[in-house]
């Protein structure tokens, strides 16, 4: 940023200086405002330390840069009181600090609206056992004086700070402005910019507006109305899914909590040097998981285990590779576009053939890029099973892995269509004969198996119809997609997935659809995944059929058999 200092206030100008100086003056006044430079009129006084007052209330808007999420605040505060309380989204969701008392230790109360089979948006109250009261203005500490500056018409004092955070993982620089009321400081606006130290990206751009604040409040402000009602929940740390519904990925102390439960909850262990760098990683996703979620989109997003690694480490939970529109099948698509367009009017609304019984469970593809394989086993599974009367066989996703190298590269990726190529040459054994799945490149048992199970071939299914892709899950079974699986898609929990980023990007991941449905007037695929059942909607996903997202149309394959 650059900044011009000017020394004296503007009325001081005329005084001992000429024309030509106040001219210049103030042609640098003009440039550097119209410019958009910060310029900061030097105060004659040194600044004193900010000082919050101990009680306060204020409403703040604060803007998420990075993600476009803004989020309105209500604030109350009461250091004799020993109590807070932050109301996000006019009272959408408020939560209470009560601090340790004679009586009884500290605790926190969340009331929040929950919506299930029973009930929609009940106001549910849950208590939890507490530890500091939250104050929710920034440490004074931190903060310098730079100067005061002309700000929305008002003269504010300009404050800043530059801090590392957690063993310099992180820096943050924040920019206040306050102005003087009486004995105290009153927050007008904070700049928050967060830098990961280990690449340089930024991390996080925040700003909050302060509106109104007041130094004195009310007293049942900091009540909970109906205290007796609220369900004891336990201690923070207990459980990851209500711990990440209460804790706040923007205050540190909440993010140490939610890493922490995090890592008991799927028994994570880091290296000593390690823990910074997976928590900050974990804060990133948690931040963007909290932000999604507030967009009330079609879809949620949740902490899995993911949650503490980059999107390059989670390269292996892709790895297919488009074959390109000029790749086919064994044999053509059976159906002409005038064939499609008679069967619309018949095909039923929804088909799900996980109820045919003829779907086996979800797999993990763990840390090999093999989805390959295992969205390509999938369809023959399941095409298999329909036509031998429902009976699922387990087949080996380590035998593609190992043995089809002509076209692929095991755990490093594959293509679809080659996949079903070499099951079309060479048959697949089951899993129980060909041994387990590795998650790693392994010699090739093949010429051993008794026993293999082959298909006649494959088709491709043509491009962007939701009609072909249809007749083609009612006529033949499962299908073997192409998509494009960011970051989003690693989170995702439930709903139909329409990810507005995931479009202009290549295709990079293999899956396989058994069934359609639509819901509010959107139509969307059932869609198996290989990253675990814990994954999504039961290792499933519901992918969105508008505007072919995540090319979820554009390279279709399936089994004949
Ligand atoms: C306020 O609450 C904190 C945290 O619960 C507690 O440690 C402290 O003793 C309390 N202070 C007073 C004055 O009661
Ligand atoms: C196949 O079986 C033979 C005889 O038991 C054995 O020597 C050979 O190593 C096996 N091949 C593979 C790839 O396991």
């Amino acid at each position: 940023m650059f900044r011009v200092l000017i020394h004296y206030f503007i009325p001081g100008l005329s005084v001992g200086l000429s024309k030509m100086e106040i001219y210049l003056k103030l042609l640098i006044f003009v440039i550097s405002s119209s410019l958009g430079f910060s310029y900061i009129i030097e105060g004659d006084e040194p600044g004193n330390n900010l000082l919050w007052p101990t009680e306060y209330y204020f409403k703040s808007e604060t803007m998420n840069l990075k993600t476009g999420v803004v989020e309105p605040c209500e604030v109350w505060y009461s250091a004799e009181k020993n109590r807070s309380r932050i109301d996000y989204y006019e009272g959408m969701v408020k939560r209470y600090f009560y601090g340790e008392t004679e009586e009884d230790s500290a605790k926190i109360y969340q009331i929040n609206p929950v919506t299930n089979d029973r009930v929609t948006n009940k106001m549910v109250c849950l208590k939890y056992g507490g530890d500091e009261l939250e104050d929710f203005l920034p440490t004074v500490d931190d903060f310098t004086y730079q100067g005061e500056k002309i700000f929305d018409g008002k003269t504010v004092q300009v404050w800043k700070s530059e801090t590392n955070d957690d063993e310099m993982m992180y820096k943050i620089e924040k920019v206040l402005y306050a102005y003087r009321d009486g004995d105290t400081d009153a927050p007008v606006k904070l700049e928050e910019i967060k830098y990961k130290l280990w690449n340089n990206g930024m991390a996080g751009h925040t700003v909050t507006n302060f509106y109104v604040f007041k130094t004195i409040i009310k007293s049942e402000d900091l009540d909970v109305e109906k205290l007796d009602e609220c369900d004891e929940v336990g201690q923070l740390g207990d459980n990851l899914r209500t711990d990440l519904q209460i804790l706040h990925p923007a205050s540190s102390r909440d993010v140490d909590k939610a890493f922490n439960s995090f890592k008991k909850h799927y028994n994570k262990k880091h290296g000593k040097h390690e823990h910074e760098m997976r928590k900050a990683i974990f804060e990133e996703n948690w931040r963007r998981i909290v932000d999604h979620n507030k967009k009330n989109l079609g879809y949620k997003l949740e902490v899995n285990t993911f949650a503490d690694r980059t999107d390059e480490e989670l390269a292996y939970l892709t790895g297919t590779r488009s074959s390109g529109p000029e790749a086919v099948g064994t044999v053509p698509f059976p159906h002409s576009e005038e064939e499609l367009k008679a069967m619309e009017e018949e095909i039923p609304q929804i088909y799900d053939m996980r109820h045919d019984g003829v779907i086996s469970a979800v797999k993990n593809q763990g840390q090999c890029g093999s989805c390959w394989a295992f969205s390509s086993t999938a369809a023959v599974e399941g095409a298999l099973a329909r036509s031998n009367g429902g009976r699922n066989i387990d087949l080996s996703e380590q035998s593609l892995v190992d043995c089809a190298w002509d076209h692929n590269l095991g755990c490093n990726g594959g293509l679809l269509d080659q996949a079903f190529k070499y099951i079309t040459m060479n048959g697949i054994p089951s899993q129980r004969e060909y041994g387990p799945y590795l998650q790693q490149d392994g010699y090739c048992k093949l010429e051993n198996m008794t026993q293999v199970y082959t298909i006649k071939g494959f088709a491709r299914v043509p491009s962007l119809s939701e009609t072909a892709l249809k007749v083609a899950l009612l006529k033949y079974g499962p299908v073997t997609v192409g998509i494009y699986a960011g970051t989003n898609m690693k989170f995702y929990s439930s709903g139909i997935f329409y990810d507005i980023d995931c479009s202009k990007s290549m295709l990079n991941h293999g899956v396989t659809v058994v069934g359609y449905g639509v819901r509010d007037g959107t139509n969307y695929w059932i869609v198996k995944n290989s990253w675990g059942e814990d994954w999504g909607e039961d290792g499933y996903i519901l992918m969105s059929a508008v505007n072919d997202n995540c090319n979820v149309m554009s390279e279709a394959y399936y089994p004949i058999v």
